[in-house]
C-alpha cells in the first residue's frame, strides 16, 4: 500500500472534466447497484439541472423535503446570515442558539398542545430514536407496537419498527419487544395493552404507496393507547409541512400525538430532524441519568435557520391552500387506461402501474425527457409524485404532459 497520498491528490481545478460518474462508482459508498447517478450542478424553484445542461422538472421534491423548492431566495439568504454569524458551536443543548429557539417556539406555536417542546436531531431515524428511548423512560415499559408497511429511517431502532421483514431481517438481531400490526385495523387496536410503552404509526403511510387510514382509525388508535397508558407516536417526516394539504397530515384526523416526528422539510433543505413533545415528558431525558439523549449536531443553526424560514413561507404564501386543488388536478390529468390507481393525500401521490417492470420503464423514460419521479419502497409498482407545494398549475401540466407521453 502506498503512503503517498499526494499522487491522488488534484485540485479543484483538476477536477474539471474528470468522470464525476467514474469516481461516483468508486469513491461513494453506494445504496443499490443501479443508481439514478444523475449529476447535479444546479436547483433552482421546482428544477434540476444536469452537468450536461439538462433541465429536469423535479417531480420528488428531494423525496418531500423541497415543500418550498429548490433555494427559494428567502431560505438562501437565511442560510446566507447564519453562516455570517456561527456555524456549529457547541454540542445540543448547553448554549443558547437563537435560531434554534426561535424555530422551536414557531414550531411550537403551530402544533397544538401539549406539544411544546422542540428536541432537534439531524435526521428522521434520528428523531424516531429519540422519541422510542422517550417512550420507555416516560411509560418504564419496553414493548412497541409499529405497523406493516412502514417505513421509520435505516437505523437500528428505526428498523427495528420498520414494517417490511425484507429490508429488517438481514440484520437481526434488533430490539426486543416490538411487535407489528395491520395498519388501519380496528383488531389491531384492541390488541394493545398496559404492557405496551408506544405505539408509533406513520399518519398517512408513504412507502407503502401513499395509503391514508380511515378517519376514525387514528382517533379509535388514540383512545385505546389513552385507556392503556401507551404514548401515541404519529411520523409526520413525509407527511408535515403541508404535504396532505394541512400543516400537520394529522389535524385531518381529529388526534393529537403525544410526539411527533419531524424531519424531511423540517430543514427547508438543510438537515435536520426533530421529536416533540410535552416539556413534562422531555424532562425524562434530563436525568436519571442526566445528558439521557445527546447529539453533538443536532439543530445546526444554519439548518435551524433555514427551516425557519422554511416554515415561515409556507405559513404566509397559501401553498399549503392550494394543494388539494393542485392534487385534484394531477388526478384527472394522469387518468390513462395503464394507470391501475392513483391513490393520494394532498401532493404526495401515488400512480400505480400493472407491475414495477412497468413503472421502472415509465420512469426511465420520464427521466430521459426531462422529468424526475421515483417508485417507492414497499410498492416498486407505484410511481412517486411528491414536488414543491410551490408547485404552479401551468408546471404541473407540463410535468403530466410528460407522463402522458412516456406512457404512450
Ligand atoms: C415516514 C418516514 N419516517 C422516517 C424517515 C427517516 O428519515 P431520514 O431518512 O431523515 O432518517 C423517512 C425517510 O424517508 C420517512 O419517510
Amino acid at each position: 500500500m502506498s503512503t503517498n497520498f499526494e499522487k491522488n491528490a488534484r485540485t479543484d481545478a483538476a477536477y474539471a472534466g474528470v468522470d464525476m460518474r467514474s469516481l461516483f462508482l468508486r469513491h461513494l459508498a453506494q445504496t443499490s447497484p443501479s443508481p439514478l447517478g444523475l449529476e447535479i450542478v444546479r436547483a433552482e424553484g421546482i428544477h434540476l439541472y444536469d452537468a450536461q445542461g439538462r433541465k429536469y422538472i423535479d417531480l420528488i421534491g428531494g423525496i418531500s423535503v423541497c415543500n418550498t423548492g429548490h433555494r427559494h431566495p428567502r431560505v438562501v439568504k437565511a442560510i446566507k446570515d447564519q453562516v455570517d454569524q456561527y456555524l456549529h458551536v457547541l454540542v445540543y443543548g448547553e448554549l443558547i442558539q437563537s435560531p434554534q429557539v426561535q424555530y422551536a417556539s414557531l414550531l411550537a406555536g403551530n402544533l397544538p398542545e401539549p406539544l411544546n417542546s422542540v428536541y432537534f436531531t439531524n435526521s428522521g431515524a434520528e428523531a424516531v430514536e429519540g422519541a422510542m428511548k422517550l417512550a420507555k423512560r416516560v411509560t418504564g415499559r419496553t414493548e412497541m407496537v409499529a405497523f406493516r408497511q412502514s417505513y421509520h429511517g435505516s437505523t437500528q431502532g428505526a428498523l427495528s419498527v420498520m414494517g417490511d421483514e425484507y429490508w429488517r431481517n438481514a440484520f437481526r438481531p434488533l430490539l426486543p419487544g416490538i411487535w407489528h400490526e395491520e395498519y388501519n385495523s380496528a383488531a389491531a387496536t384492541d390488541r394493545i395493552t398496559e404492557r405496551v410503552a408506544c405505539v408509533i404509526a406513520e399518519t398517512v403511510q408513504g412507502e407503502r404507496g401513499v395509503w391514508a387510514p380511515d378517519s376514525g382509525w387514528l382517533r379509535g388508535l388514540r383512545a385505546r393507547c389513552d385507556a392503556m397508558g401507551a404514548l401515541l407516536i404519529l411520523d409526520e417526516i413525509q407527511t408535515g409541512f403541508g404535504r396532505t394539504g394541512s400543516l400537520w397530515g394529522f389535524e385531518q384526523y381529529g388526534v393529537v400525538p403525544d410526539i411527533v416526528l419531524l424531519g424531511k422539510a423540517l430543514g427547508g433543505g438543510m438537515p435536520l430532524g426533530a421529536f416533540v413533545a410535552d416539556r413534562r415528558l422531555m424532562r425524562e431525558l434530563t436525568e436519571a441519568p442526566v445528558l439521557g439523549h445527546i447529539t453533538t449536531f443536532g439543530g445546526h443553526p444554519v439548518s435551524c435557520a433555514a427551516g425557519m424560514a422554511s416554515l415561515k413561507l409556507l405559513l404566509e404564501e397559501g401553498w399549503i391552500g392550494e394543494v388539494r386543488r393542485k392534487e385534484a388536478l394531477f388526478r384527472s390529468r394522469l387518468a390513462h387506461p395503464s394507470v391501475r390507481a392513483i391513490r393520494s393525500c394532498g401532493l404526495l401521490i401515488a400512480v400505480e402501474f400493472e407491475d414495477a417492470g412497468r413503472n421502472q420503464a415509465v420512469i426511465g423514460e420520464c427521466i430521459r425527457r426531462g422529468l424526475l419521479t421515483d417508485w417507492f419502497l414497499f410498492a416498486p409498482q407505484c410511481m412517486r409524485i411528491a414536488p414543491p407545494l410551490s408547485i404552479t398549475e401551468e408546471e404541473i401540466g407540463a410535468a403530466c404532459a410528460i407522463i402522458l407521453e412516456c406512457l404512450g
